[in-house]
């Protein structure tokens, strides 16, 4: 479901009509004398066909997404940390392999990407404790936001941040990479094949890679005022995640967790490193998943129907190809295609920038990032409480 945005077309066109008059001379020039009139007019109107994007913190999977703006035909335009020096540095090792055209501007602050004229969505992977404050402002700045997740800490700081967005008409995001994968419309019509498949009865995942080291002291996962959520948050997202999706975005009705295991940097605070739930949504469909910092690098999910079984070996992260392999019923497909231009995380950049190009908002975006976070957070509530929390409205 889509919907005009009603202040966000005029915005980018006038701040690239600031970007187009602040061309220095200098590159006036060079304008001049290497096009044509007709080339430096196709230039243009390319340039305007193209979302700019500006990175807010130096994060490591910042790197993967400079990546994917590049393949999905956008533009970095600039990159904020708030150390300069850091910048500079992120921006050089990342055009040393996948190099934009225009050296992207390295800043020093959050703030000035937030107020750069050449900026039109912000892409945010800051800890996810500090995310509500630079959603909030981005969206008041009129920048469109891709959110890392988990989206927030908390389901209230969620929805003012998808307010935020909505009052000032950008499109909001989270970074689910999966979600773009084309997988998911074998996967549905699997789902919805009653003859082989029949009805959804259960579903179950799993997510965890094997931390080591000082992980749990060094890294922003182990901080609870950073990561509060731990595993869960940066896990069991995708799991939460993908059985939403699979449910039709229905919510459960109740939810159990346990944290099998929690540590940190706070030992006052620790966070769940290991964590399982329990989900039951209406007509006795359940799901369950596990997550974990503490065991080997996996992640796979299976559906069983009365009839039939879906088994993804790779739900979050496919291996040998784009589109990752299906097991429906014991036979096996994929389509073994490596194409950078087609990872599902080009496709989420794709999607969001053509989204936003169109002058349209995408509704469910959002709608889906908050269910998520509802789940996410009712089940470490009830892991905390010890006892199953209901979600019937
Ligand atoms: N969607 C996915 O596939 C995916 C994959 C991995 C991670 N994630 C999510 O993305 C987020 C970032 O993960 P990451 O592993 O990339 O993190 P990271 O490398 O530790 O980067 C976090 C960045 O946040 C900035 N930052 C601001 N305040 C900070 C503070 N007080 N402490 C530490 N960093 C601070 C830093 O940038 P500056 O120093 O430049 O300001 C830092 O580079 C997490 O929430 C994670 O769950 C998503």
């Amino acid at each position: 479901m889509s919907c005009w945005i009603g202040f966000a077309r005029p915005s980018l066109e006038h701040n690239r009509l600031i970007e187009l008059n602040s061309l220095n001379k200098q590159k006036r020039d060079v304008l001049r004398h290497s096009f044509n009139p007709i080339n430096n007019l196709t230039y243009l109107t390319n340039h305007m066909t193209k979302l700019r994007w500006g990175i807010l913190g130096t994060a490591n999977i910042a790197r993967k997404n400079w990546r994917s703006i590049l393949h999905s035909g956008n533009i970095v335009t600039a990159v904020a940390s708030r150390n300069s020096r850091r910048s500079r540095q992120f921006i050089e090792e990342c055009q040393k392999e996948h190099p934009f055209e225009t050296l992207p501007a390295a800043l020093g602050s959050y703030e000035e990407l937030i107020e750069s004229p050449n900026v039109d969505a912000i892409y945010i992977p800051v800890p996810t404790g500090l995310r509500k404050e630079w959603v909030i402002r981005a969206a008041k700045a009129g920048k469109h936001i891709l959110s890392e997740k988990p989206c927030g800490t908390n389901v209230a700081d969620v929805r003012e941040m998808i307010d935020a967005c909505q009052r000032h008409h950008v499109q909001f995001m989270d970074g689910v990479m999966f979600m773009h994968n084309p997988r998911l419309e074998r996967i549905r019509a699997a789902l919805d094949d009653q003859a082989k498949f029949g009805n959804l009865k259960r579903i179950t995942s799993h997510f965890s890679f094997l931390s080591t080291g000082d992980f749990h002291l060094a890294n922003i996962r182990g901080a609870a005022s950073l990561e509060p959520l731990g595993c869960l948050g940066d896990l069991g997202w995708y799991s939460i995640r993908f059985t939403l999706w699979a449910m039709n975005w229905k919510l459960p009705l109740e939810v159990s967790g346990r944290i099998l295991s929690q540590t940190g940097s706070d030992a006052a605070r620790p966070v769940p490193f290991d964590f399982s739930a329990e989900l039951l949504f209406e007509r006795d469909i359940s799901a369950g998943f596990f997550c974990s910092f503490l065991s080997v690098s996996s992640d796979w999910a299976i559906a069983t129907g009365t009839n039939g079984t879906i088994r993804l070996p790779d739900f979050v992260h496919p291996r040998k190809s784009n589109l990752g392999a299906i097991d429906i019923n014991g036979t096996v497909t994929d389509d073994l295609v490596m194409n950078p231009q087609a990872a599902q995380e080009v496709n989420m950049i794709r999607a969001f920038s053509t989204q936003v190009l169109s002058g349209k908002l995408n509704e469910d975006w959002p709608d889906w990032a908050l269910k998520t976070q509802i789940v996410a957070n009712a089940c470490l509530d009830a892991a905390r409480a010890g006892k199953v929390v209901s979600l019937h409205s």
